[in-house]
């Protein structure tokens, strides 16, 4: 008899208190491979804010030599990774603190590789000034500006003020003048390309202009990157580090010849958020399990906790999405709740008080500040715990 993925989850994660989170680690290793085959003959560096486990980091890494390191998202993360054994650290963003610059200077001192991000000359200026100190050299990574301006719509992120090819040789020529630092890398995240679903079947016009905009904004931003990296190399300038994209613009990315490396993190865990692109097909890994505690009407199901939203622009696709079983949904006038998360149902399983039903998160490594540990679920048996970042009392954003 084929039974339900929910019946499947229900039967393998009996007896574990509600609520908890989870990996599959078989849908996990599909995701991998998945990556693997979309990222061609690009070297992969996993963004470990979409990961938030070491365990679970150093799986991914350990499966295939094309993953070379990790993009971290702060100091004492990165830190934290370097010494439990982690190498080829990328700071994604720029970090000012003095001592968390200072810590990361003794790390690298000490010949643990740990690049940080800039965009500016300040940037620049404060930390040569910190490496003088420590008496060591930093490695640095620009981080180019891919976003495209188009008939007063900004299409990407507000994150660096490094727009132009001029801007970047301006900040590369100063950064290989120096002694106390090095230029190591180029960064450009292409946040409206790889963050923005363009296949949601309840918006098919946006979809159209999204996929309009994307189409158009691939070609700019190619255009810049690959000028770009050749200016620097004319004069001279070859920096070790290419990076660019995220889970949701592998297709593009890794046809880009100047790239080096591809960033990946959501695509591993594949939250709620993944689920509508036109070129990927992540398979769901990760979710949590609430517990049903009472039921005031036929249809509902009524959970205890659950409200685990997103950060991000406030919008409903920051809610975390009823998974299984099947058609289940939340009710729009309380969308999942800080102790209780009404389950509205007109399936074929007979729930009782007691069951189960499964959740994923909008995000991905949001789900593991939540939870102290990730049940790890193969071959239809729980066989062992990851420790989350937060398990290992850790907290790092
Ligand atoms: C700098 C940078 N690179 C890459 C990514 C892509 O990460 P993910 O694959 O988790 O979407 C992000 C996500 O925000 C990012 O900020």
């Amino acid at each position: 008899m084929i039974m339900s993925r929910y019946a499947d989850y229900r039967n393998a994660f009996e007896g574990i208190p509600k609520p908890f989170a989870f990996l599959d680690l078989d849908l996990l290793e599909q995701n991998i491979r998945h990556v693997l085959t979309l990222s061609g003959s690009k070297q992969i560096r996993v963004a470990s804010k979409s990961i938030r486990s070491r365990e679970v980091l150093r799986r991914i890494l350990d499966f295939d030599p094309k993953f070379i390191g990790v993009m971290c998202y702060t100091a004492t993360e990165a830190i934290y990774l370097t010494e439990n054994g982690f190498q080829d650290l990328l700071l994604g963003y720029p970090i000012w603190d003095t001592e968390a610059i200072t810590n990361i200077a003794r790390k690298v001192g000490e010949g643990n590789p740990i690049t940080l991000m800039v965009d500016s000359i300040e940037h620049v200026d404060h930390i040569e000034r910190i490496a003088k100190q420590a008496g060591c050299k930093l490695p640095l990574c620009i981080d180019l500006d891919l976003s495209m301006d188009f008939m007063g719509l900004h299409f990407g992120v507000w994150r660096s003020p490094v727009r132009t090819v001029t801007d970047g040789i301006r900040l590369a020529e100063r950064i290989a003048s120096s002694s106390h630092v090095t230029l190591d890398g180029i960064m450009g995240y292409e946040a409206q390309i790889a963050g923005v679903g363009d296949a949601n079947p309840s918006t098919k016009l946006r979809n159209q202009l999204v996929r309009y905009l994307k189409r158009k904004s691939i070609r700019q931003l190619t255009a810049i990157r690959a000028e770009l990296i050749h200016a620097l190399h004319a004069k001279g300038i070859v920096p070790r580090i290419v990076n660019g994209g995220g889970s949701g613009s592998l297709s593009s990315t890794c046809t880009e010849e100047v790239v080096t490396e591809v960033s990946v993190g959501s695509a591993f865990y594949s939250p709620s958020l993944f689920d509508y692109y036109e070129n990927y097909r992540f398979q769901p890994a990760a979710g949590y399990a609430i517990e049903i505690v009472r039921r005031p009407k036929a249809n509902i199901y009524t959970c205890l906790g659950g409200g685990y939203t997103a950060s991000g622009s406030i919008a409903l696709d920051k809610q975390p999405k009823p998974y299984l079983p099947e058609g289940s949904k939340l009710m729009p006038m309380e969308g999942a709740g800080e102790v209780q998360t009404p389950i509205l149902y007109h399936g074929s399983e007979k729930l009782q008080h007691g069951d189960p039903i499964f959740m994923r998160h909008s995000k991905a490594g949001e789900l593991c500040e939540r939870f102290t540990v990730l049940h790890i679920l193969s071959q239809g048996k729980v066989i062992q715990t990851m420790s989350t970042y937060r398990g290992e009392g850790r907290c790092f954003l």
